[in-house]
């Protein structure tokens, strides 16, 4: 799908994110692994801010990143509900550079599901977080259950066409190609929901 229509699909469902954020299994684990973030965190993928509300917000500076325009309008809000200090860009995060070392912690929460390359996009995160910081991740991503996953790739053509976002990304088989150390992982729900800590190795080659 062509990026312009992945944003106006997405821009679609500002909404929608805005006003859906009570489930509460997936808001009991943002929660936990939110309140890891410390110092100056880059959100990718920021969406409507549903992370907003599990920053502890005296420890925190947050660049938020996304595509959608629509999604950084709610993000906005939900920054001013919640009186994260932060500032935000409208980017195609697989375009976008920064400086190497430039954030103490980098937060992912569903977003890697809908980037083209996210080997590529990890590897970014290696480079953009400080040696001794941290990457949070919250994915969904393909079962352990041999069923399920052969049902997740038959039907990821069509998902991806109605939600923007892929349903078969393995992510054990991607931390290991991402440079990144991982340090903690957790796996739910027939091992399709995912929460990952990590941290950067530097010593690798991007
Ligand atoms: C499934 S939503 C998740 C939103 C939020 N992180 C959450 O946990 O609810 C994925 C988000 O990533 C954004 N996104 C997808 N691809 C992107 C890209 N290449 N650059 C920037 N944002 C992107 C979408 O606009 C959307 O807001």
């Amino acid at each position: 799908m062509k990026k312009d229509r992945l944003i106006k699909k997405f821009d679609k469902q500002a909404k929608m994110y805005e006003n859906n954020q009570h489930h509460h299994r997936i808001a009991g684990w943002r929660k936990d692994l939110i309140k890891n973030a410390y110092g100056k965190v880059l959100e990718v993928g920021v969406g409507a801010g549903a992370n907003f509300p599990y920053y502890n917000r005296a420890n925190v500076e947050i660049t938020g990143v996304d595509f959608s325009s629509e999604m950084i309008k709610s993000a906005k809000r939900a920054a001013d509900r919640f009186q994260v200090k932060a500032e935000f860009m409208t980017k195609d995060l697989e375009e976008l550079s920064f400086a190497d070392n430039s954030f103490d912690c980098i937060v992912s929460t569903l977003s890697l599901c809908t980037y083209t390359d996210p080997i590529a996009v990890l590897r970014k995160f290696n480079r953009w977080c400080r040696e001794g910081g941290r990457v949070l991740l919250m994915e969904h991503g393909l079962s352990s259950n041999p069923l399920l996953s052969l049902a997740q790739k038959i039907i990821d053509p069509v998902y991806k066409q109605i939600s923007g976002c892929h349903c078969n990304r393995n992510f054990p088989e991607l931390m290991k190609k991402s440079h990144l150390q991982v340090e903690h992982m957790e796996r739910y729900w027939s091992d399709i929901f995912v929460l990952i800590q990590a941290k950067p190795l530097k010593e690798q080659i991007n």
